[in-house]
């Protein structure tokens, strides 16, 4: 008999130390290197282009020039001086435990083929539920926001009619319409698009002039739309926008969807996370009023991509809505993963969590937001300082602005800004205005980064005034 070809076969302890510890220093420059891509485009496609797939080498060999391809080609957009994104740098414990799942592997979309994993991951969903006040609902995690969006979109329409089960859209006479703000995250369309509800059906809620939902317009478009052809279904608020992290005002809008008897969701994909600081549930105050709520671990819990969560009070409209029989899949309890979400086989996703609950503890997620908190407040302090007016009044540690000195055109701004590479920030529209963005994500993120930061700003509008 053939034996296993060598290079598939891994047990040596010493070798493996080795192997971690070059993926663990893959962390050395997130601290204070450059973010940009130190390669141009060209440099990018050269390299690639150059490894040669027919004379397979060492893995310690592979890893190395892996992690040197994307050392020089990435955005390093989990470092400490990347503010443009929701990217968090990767906390070890999560690291750690995703490496786990991948080498037990467990198929957890069957419980009886991996009950512990199971069970482990839905104490942690449950964990969740719990804190949404969701005490008989169900959660599970998802491949990130846009998952967890899609299914809380899933679960409305099968709440909205009996029949979409069997008949999809075709079940309403009339255009199932959903309601999100104007600065949603636009995710909502792709997810109309390929639910076959179209993206007409995803109705934008103009702003208040502050990046929140017009409550008061919400509930005239509905009564409007209802008169036109359209079959509201869902109303799904946002806390924490991307662009400002600004919050909608979630208990009016809960207040209209049970008005209307719709589903009523809450996309926390970022914000979300504060559930596990009991000292911030304020600033989300509302959330527990929702029919189902999005939260990315991938966000704020500073795991990696991609783990969204998707938490639904009512747990039997998600699973109506996956269920399917078949011969080769165990029939079991009927709350096996394969049909009660969107997803089949399925990675042991919640293990990241798990591990950054066990070792990071509610405590130290505590101290990272109280680390970020801070860190935005202090650029909120120094951005007027230097003739930079901050734009939007989030309570959360997102930050937009412009320059007020020269009324200098934001993206030109961020375009110096990146040429130099040592920082970053994002480019947003918001409320009809052209502003730079910044976020905190990394645990890496210090005062002298914000400072670092600022003198990158002040040196931009130098140059492009010069
Ligand atoms: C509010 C909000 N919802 C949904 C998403 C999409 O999440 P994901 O990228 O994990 O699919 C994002 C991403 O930034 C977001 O900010």
């Amino acid at each position: 008999m053939p034996k296993p070809p060598a290079a598939f076969i891994y047990t040596d302890q010493a070798d493996i130390t080795e192997l971690l510890s070059q993926i663990g220093s893959a962390y050395t420059n997130m601290k204070d290197g450059s973010v940009a891509p130190v390669w141009s485009d060209q440099a990018i496609k050269d390299n690639i282009s150059a490894v040669d797939f027919s004379k397979p080498i060492p893995l310690d060999q592979a890893l190395h020039e892996a992690a040197n391809l994307m050392e020089h080609g990435d955005l390093r957009s989990a470092s400490a001086r990347c503010f443009g994104y929701f990217n968090p740098t990767s906390a070890w414990p999560a690291v750690v435990g995703d490496i786990l799942a991948a080498v037990r592997n467990p198929q957890i979309c069957v419980t009886s083929h991996a009950h512990a994993s199971v069970t482990m991951e839905r104490t942690i969903a449950d964990m969740v539920c719990k804190k949404l006040d969701m005490q008989a609902g169900t959660a599970h995690f998802t491949s990130g926001g846009s998952e967890a969006n899609e299914t809380a979109v899933l679960a409305a329409l099968c709440r909205a009619s009996s029949d979409y089960i069997e008949h999809g859209v075709r079940a309403f006479a009339k255009t199932p319409s959903l309601y999100v703000s104007a600065d949603s995250h636009l995710a909502w369309i792709k997810i109309a698009k390929a639910t076959g509800l179209g993206a007409a059906a995803v109705r934008l809620v103009p702003t208040t002039g502050d990046g929140r939902m017009d409550a008061q317009g919400l509930g005239a478009m509905i009564a409007d739309d209802r008169q036109s052809g359209f079959y509201p279904f869902m109303i799904a608020a946002t806390c924490g926008t991307t662009g400002a992290s600004m919050i909608d005002p979630l208990h009016a809008c809960f207040e209209i969807a049970r008005d209307n008897n719709i589903h009523y969701h809450v996309d926390a994909a970022w914000a979300g996370a504060l559930i596990f600081d009991k000292t911030r549930l304020g600033l989300l105050a509302g959330i527990e009023t929702a029919d189902s709520v999005t939260i990315d671990a991938h966000k704020w819990l500073s795991v990696p991509m991609g783990a969204g969560i998707i938490a639904m009070r009512d747990p039997s409209f998600a699973a109506n809505v996956f269920s399917v029989k078949t011969s080769y899949m165990p029939d079991g309890d009927g709350q096996d993963f394969y049909i009660t979400t969107n997803q089949w086989s399925r990675r042991f996703l919640g293990l990241r969590l798990w591990m950054m609950l066990r070792v990071v503890g509610e405590t130290g997620y505590r101290d990272l937001f109280d680390q970020h908190f801070a860190l935005a407040d202090y650029l909120r302090t120094q951005l007027p300082k230097y003739g930079w007016t901050v734009r939007n009044t989030s309570p959360l540690p997102v930050i937009v602005f412009d320059d007020t000195k020269h009324g200098l055109d934001s993206q030109k701004i961020a375009d110096e800004v990146e040429r130099h590479g040592r920082v970053w920030l994002g480019r947003v529209d918001f409320e009809g205005r052209s502003v730079l963005r910044f976020c905190t994500t990394s645990y890496l993120s210090t005062k002298a980064d914000i400072d670092f930061l600022m003198d990158a700003l002040n040196t931009a509008r130098r140059t492009l005034t010069k």
